[in-house]
């Protein structure tokens, strides 16, 4: 069911309630006026009766034989309403309603005490009747004075009917303005679905038309082209990232190629035949990294649960990866100096904890000048009142040029993309340490030394929290 002729319903069945209600309030607030009213007058007729009865009983002596006026036997009088005199035993002694009794012996009896109110029946009509103790010649009589409620019923008929012929066109006109309205206060959204339907990765710049009316619907709007920025910046990102992995796949291709034609020309020396197939182990290990790089950064961005994480004391695996290096450093006469707190603990993957320091330690002894030191720290201190364990990297070479800064941890991105493609860097390094440093919670930063030099960190949370705790426990053996 649509939410207009859900809306629709919802309002009508409320405007049915709301009138029912008020319908039978204001005919229960009809209907006791009516028998305040009507009981007033039984009162007046009933003093009046009173009145006469004992004026009679000063000037002319009753006549014992019990004057019986108005003999009509269980009929009414023309006006509807019927007076009595009976004695306190049940004897009728004067009556506009017949000869019988009006009053049972207990009605007698309770309105000798004092007055009483009741409805009978005569005649198949209801009559509301008051009785009262009056005096007669001297004795205690009852006087009881009634009247036909038919005027009442009718006027509560009639009231009744009112409020249906009202008050169902009234719910059906309300039902369906309800539903126009909530067609039109609908047709925003209507639009913009139609809209959005139409947005594919094709026309990815299209946005929906904000409505002016500052509404739900106009802040609807809003949120929906803030998620299409989002999701065009991250296509135009993706996008970008297939161009230049397919940008830097294709140099170690061409060359590999053009070493294996080389190759397998005719007539080519021992000698040279050796040196195109290292030439091409050569490429071809450069395009396995740039594969396995591609693909831990697809998988880093996935979250942190493609870490295999454990305990893990971080001078002991930033000292290994140091051991790793120094053979590059040796070639270069570049020493390196390690000044590592072996309290400092993280839980942590410790593969990919060795690529971060790996990476870092690669851009260092690509820069660092030769016979300089290479200076690796490895400390607990806090960053943003969290303990954080800091790796930090620094060499004495020329440092980041500073409009490079702010993008040095973006994909592909490098200060000077001739240079390092012919050196083998194809700019996702990085990258990698900041998605790792990502996934374990924690972040990565460069600047320059003021003396010269890059400086490089990672921080990374000493207390993950609970959610990476979990795939810390969680994660497979
Ligand atoms: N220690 C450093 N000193 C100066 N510049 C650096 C340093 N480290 C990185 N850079 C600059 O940042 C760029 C990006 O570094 P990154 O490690 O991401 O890529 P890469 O080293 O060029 O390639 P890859 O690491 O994928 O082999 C480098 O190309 C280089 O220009
Ligand atoms: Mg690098």
């Amino acid at each position: 069911m649509s939410l207009r002729l859900r809306l629709g319903l919802l309002f009508t069945l409320g405007i049915a309630v709301v009138i029912t209600m008020a319908g039978v309030a204001f005919l229960a607030q009809l209907g006791s006026s009516l028998n305040t009213a009507l009981d007033e007058t039984l009162r007046a007729r009933a003093d009046a009766v009173t009145t006469r009865l004992a004026a009679a009983e000063t000037s002319a002596p009753p006549s014992s034989s019990g004057d019986q006026r108005g003999d009509h036997q269980g009929e009414f009088s023309e006006s509807d309403q019927v007076t009595q005199v009976l004695t306190p035993g049940g004897t009728v002694l004067e009556s506009t309603a017949g000869r019988a009794a009006l009053l049972t012996t207990a009605r007698l009896q309770r309105a000798s005490e004092g007055s009483l109110f009741f409805t009978t029946s005569i005649q198949g009509e209801h009559v509301r009747m008051f009785a009262r103790p009056a005096r007669r010649a001297g004795r205690e009589v009852i006087a009881a004075v009634g009247e036909s409620t038919g005027v009442i019923d009718d006027a509560q008929t009639r009231a009744r009917t009112s409020i249906w012929a009202v008050g169902a066109p009234a719910i059906a006109v309300a039902g369906f303005g309800a539903w126009l309205l909530a067609g039109a206060a609908l047709r925003p959204v209507t639009r913009m679905r139609r809209r959005l339907a139409n947005i594919t990765e094709y026309n990815t710049g299209a946005r929906l038309r904000v409505p002016r009316t500052r509404d739900e619907v106009a802040a609807l709007a809003e949120a929906m082209n803030g998620l299409l920025d989002r999701l065009q910046h991250a296509l135009a990102r993706q996008r970008g990232l297939v161009a230049d992995a397919g940008h830097e796949l294709r140099t170690p291709l061409t060359a590999l190629k053009a070493e294996l034609e080389l190759a397998a020309r005719p007539g080519r020396s021992r000698e040279t035949l050796d040196n195109a197939i290292s030439a091409a182990a050569a490429d071809t290990e450069r395009l396995i990294r740039l594969a396995e790089d591609l693909l831990l950064l697809a998988r880093a961005d996935e979250g942190a649960d493609f870490l295999r994480a454990e305990p893990i004391i971080l001078s002991d695996l930033v000292a290994a990866s140091i051991r790793s290096s120094l053979a590059a450093a040796d070639t270069r006469t570049i020493s390196m100096k390690l000044d590592a707190d072996p309290t400092t603990r993280i839980v942590g993957d410790p593969d990919r904890l060795r690529q971060i320091v790996g990476n870092l330690l690669d851009n260092a002894l690509r820069h660092a000048p030769q016979g300089s030191t290479v200076e690796v720290n490895v400390r607990t201190t806090t960053s943003e009142g969290a303990p954080v364990a800091m790796i930090e990297v620094s060499d004495r070479g020329p440092g980041f040029p500073p409009e490079f800064l702010p993008h040095a941890f973006e994909r592909f991105r490098r200060a000077d993309a001739g240079r390092a493609r012919m050196h083998g860097g194809a700019g996702l390094g990085l990258a990698l340490v900041a998605s790792i440093a990502h996934a374990h919670g924690g972040r990565a930063r460069a600047e320059n030394h003021p003396g010269g030099g890059a400086h490089v960190w990672v921080e990374l949370p000493l207390h993950p929290s609970r959610a990476r705790l979990r795939w810390a426990l969680d994660a497979p053996e």
